[in-house]
């Protein structure tokens, strides 16, 4: 009776631990919502100059420099749009690496990556 009863709680543990590990083997959900507005190819159908309207309402010049204008604390983004290519890499950066995060909806997002990627030496 013993043995049976020990059986049953290893079955019990193992069964337990495997739940556990298939839970956290689950992939953490997508960062950009599969509604978000991508295009293939790379490019953002972002509205560039309105962007650059997202840019100065959200007070990013506060902390930021384009073109010797704008704060201090932040790195100069003047050429920003020469460091990273993708959208992706502008979006996941503002929405997760950035400190503070930048929340903002779809259409202003993607206005302001337009934006973001045009800022290069020579436009
Ligand atoms: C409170 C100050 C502050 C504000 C406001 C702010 N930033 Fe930043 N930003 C920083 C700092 C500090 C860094 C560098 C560390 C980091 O990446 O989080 C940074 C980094 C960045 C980078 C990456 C720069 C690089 O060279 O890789 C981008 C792009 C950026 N910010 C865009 C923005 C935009 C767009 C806004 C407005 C929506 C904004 N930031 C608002 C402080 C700020």
């Amino acid at each position: 009776m013993k043995v049976l009863q020990s059986l049953l709680i290893i079955l019990l543990i193992t069964g337990a631990l495997s739940a556990w590990g298939a839970e956290r083997k689950k992939s953490p959900t997508p960062l950009v919502p599969p509604e978000f507005p991508q295009s293939p190819f790379g490019f953002t159908k972002g509205d560039q100059r309105r962007g650059e309207m997202v840019y100065q309402q959200n007070g990013c010049g506060s902390c930021h420099m384009i073109e010797g204008k704008g704060g201090k604390i932040g790195p100069d983004l003047s050429r920003i749009g020469e460091t990273r290519r993708l959208p992706e890499a502008y979006r996941q950066h503002l929405m997760s690496d950035h400190r503070p995060p930048v929340t903002l909806f779809d259409r202003d997002m993607e206005d302001l990556v337009a934006y973001l990627q045009s800022l290069k030496l020579l436009r």
